[in-house]
């Protein structure tokens, strides 16, 4: 069986898109692959994080993955500062990495952009993430289009160091859907809906109650010809909202343009809210029943050990193939 390895930053709300790009995804593979899914507190660190709300998030973020449908007994589910070797197999791919090659990540460039003080960790956020995935043999990396660059370099310092050190490293490939890789902002569809925008509006949680959904979605930035057609150029407000409507119903994007040809916006996002908010309920019901249960702790317990036992056996490989520490006494 191949291996899968994805992971979500618990730095905030988690946004219908985390979920289509990403969540939706690992709940469909896992029943075909070793699947490995994370919690990646630490790099949620390199920007500055309340420590209550950290730990809030965290669990909430576990509650979540179970909530859309992650199974424990399928896939390993996981907080990464629980597993030491993601640090330590961190700190080993930063000194494969070049500066430049860091500072050449998009993700650096616009968290970074018109910053005084950024922290050293946002540039070196990608050999941990590499970390996180050459750590588990990984094949495929589920994610969304933002993270293609990432994976690409993961790929590239799993090439260096097996050129230069032996063949450890599972060269690994990524997954990005063909639509909803990039779920776009409801109140400015040429940016990525992003659970960091200071605007609420512009996303959808995945705790948002249905009026909530309904208001945001009512007041979702659309354009003035009333007809709804895919065209990510010139409607990109629309295109996104049937990206969210095609993907939730399984319907495809052509079926949904015949049902609302002749039809106005206003119908259209209706039916869009009743899509989303059935989609959610069941989800949210879920979480509320697991988010203060001892049952969450036994499977994140469990889901640690496992991942301990893979990751440290890989992070002794490489100490080994490096030179690091002593040659182990029988
Ligand atoms: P993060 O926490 O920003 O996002 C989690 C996942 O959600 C996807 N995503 C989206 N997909 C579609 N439309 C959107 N608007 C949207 N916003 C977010 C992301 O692409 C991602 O798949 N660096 C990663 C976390 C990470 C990771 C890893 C991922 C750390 N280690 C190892 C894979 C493997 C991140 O910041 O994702």
């Amino acid at each position: 069986m191949k291996t899968i390895f994805s992971g979500i930053q618990p730095s905030g709300v988690i946004t219908l898109g985390n979920y289509i790009g990403a969540m939706k995804q690992f709940v469909e593979l896992q029943h075909d692959y070793n699947c490995y899914f994370c919690i990646v507190d630490q790099h949620a660190i390199t920007v500055p994080q309340d420590r209550l709300q950290l730990r809030k998030n965290i669990r909430s973020l576990a509650a979540l993955y179970l909530a859309v449908g992650i199974d424990p007994n399928k896939s390993t589910l996981f907080i990464q500062s629980e597993v030491p070797a993601h640090a330590q197999a961190g700190w080993i791919l930063q000194c494969i990495a070049y500066i430049g090659e860091l500072e050449r990540m998009t993700q650096f460039k616009d968290k970074s952009a018109g910053k005084e003080a950024v922290s050293a960790g946002l540039l070196t956020y990608p050999p941990l993430m590499a970390a996180d995935i050459l750590l588990y043999s990984t094949d495929i990396v589920p994610v969304g289009e933002d993270q293609k660059q990432h994976i690409e370099l993961t790929r590239d310092l799993a090439e260096r160091f097996n050129k230069r050190y032996g063949e450890i490293f599972t060269i690994p490939e990524a997954r990005i859907p063909k639509i909803g890789a990039r779920i776009m902002s409801l109140t400015d569809p040429t940016k990525k809906m992003s659970k960091s925008d200071p605007n609420p509006k512009s996303f959808i949680t995945l705790l948002d109650d249905a009026k909530t959904i309904e208001k945001k979605i009512k007041s979702a930035v659309t354009d003035s010809d009333g007809i709804i057609k895919y065209d990510k150029e010139n409607k990109p407000g629309i295109s996104n909202l049937l990206a969210i409507y095609s993907i939730l119903s399984n319907q495809s994007i052509e079926q949904l343009e015949q049902q609302y040809a002749g039809k106005g916006y206003g119908e259209f996002k209706a039916d869009l809210a009743e899509v989303v908010i059935s989609t959610l309920t069941p989800i949210q019901e879920k979480y509320y029943e697991l988010i203060e249960s001892e049952k969450l702790d036994d499977i994140l317990d469990e889901g640690a050990e496992k991942a301990n036992k893979v990751a440290s056996k890989m992070l002794k490989k490489m100490e080994n193939a490096i030179g690091l520490g002593r040659k182990r006494r029988r």
